[in-house]
């Protein structure tokens, strides 16, 4: 059943869980994920980005998880992930997402709050949840310094500040994930996810967390974040087993003898995930 992310993260903030918000761009995908969630009894957020939008088409994506939504009982929320301007959030607004991030992390503050607010009075207008970013993610290496640290991670006072004068229902910080494919190990920034979790009291969401290792997701998820988004591992996941098959069978031609398996592969790891952040059997 599709609703809004408001309604699946104000829960999983009140009970200290998160839920997995996965990124698919084709069927298979999707079907993966939603089986998984049902079999789990677990609420999940199936994401776009903008890379998937303009791959797959707005409308092909909004008719497949309308349709497939409506034939799971879990709460299934549709979620637009790094809308890039105010343009993008808007069509998939009037398209059919029951959540959106505008992610204006690039820009100054003032400019991040402007942007979140124009969304969050459009999307609130219309029943449908905001998720924005402070601070900033990418290329995060072991030996990152503390200078560097400050000026990237999200600064505690600033994200006060920033859900006080945007409005968004819910906030990705920077403590320390990247995207993508880490090349040394990540550290993440759990004193600061403790404070800025104190200040907000509201749902935090952690980026980049394909590669983080088991102990450093449950202490994330124990300290207050309540959505994790993977997309990489779901992609490897895919990717590896279509090789697999390929490299074994050589004459096949038929393609669902060869993607069939990888679904299989990414609605294992997508129950996995689920269960590590704790939302199995809070549906
Ligand atoms: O955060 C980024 C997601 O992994 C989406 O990546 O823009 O290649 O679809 P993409
Ligand atoms: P990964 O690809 O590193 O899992 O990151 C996913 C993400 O943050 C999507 O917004
Ligand atoms: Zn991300």
């Amino acid at each position: 059943m599709l609703v809004t992310g408001k309604e699946i993260l104000d829960h999983a903030h009140k009970n200290g869980y998160a839920v997995g918000a996965f990124n698919f761009v084709n069927m298979e995908m999707l079907q993966a994920i939603l089986s998984a969630a049902e079999e789990e009894k677990a609420p999940v957020f199936v994401q776009t980005s903008e890379g998937a939008l303009s791959y797959a088409g707005v409308g092909m994506l909004s008719a497949m998880v309308h349709q497939l939504a409506s034939e799971v009982s879990v709460p299934v929320a549709l979620h637009l992930d790094h809308g890039g301007s105010f343009e993008t959030a808007v069509k998939c607004i009037r398209n059919g997402w029951s959540s959106v991030m505008i992610d204006g992390s690039h820009h100054p503050l003032e400019g991040n709050i402007e942007v979140s607010r124009r969304v969050v009075d459009v999307a609130h207008a219309s029943g449908v949840s905001v998720e924005a970013e402070l601070g900033r993610l990418g290329g995060i290496e072991d030996n990152i310094c503390v200078d560097e640290k400050d000026a990237m991670y999200t600064n505690p006072a600033e994200a006060k500040q920033f859900v006080t004068e945007s409005g968004v229902d819910y906030l990705a910080i920077a403590i320390g994930t990247a995207h993508g494919k880490y090349k040394g190990v990540p550290k993440l920034d759990f004193d600061r996810l403790s404070t800025i979790k104190q200040d907000l009291n509201m749902p935090l969401v952690l980026h980049g967390a394909s590669g983080v290792d088991e102990e450093s997701i449950k202490k994330a998820v124990s300290l207050g974040i309540n959505k994790i988004n993977i997309d990489t591992e779901l992609r490897c996941a895919y990717t590896d087993r279509l090789r697999a098959y390929l490299a074994e069978d050589t004459e096949v031609y038929d393609l669902r003898k060869y993607i069939g398996p990888s679904r299989e592969d990414v609605k294992a790891k997508v129950i996995e995930k689920i269960r590590l952040f704790g939302s199995n059997g809070k549906a």
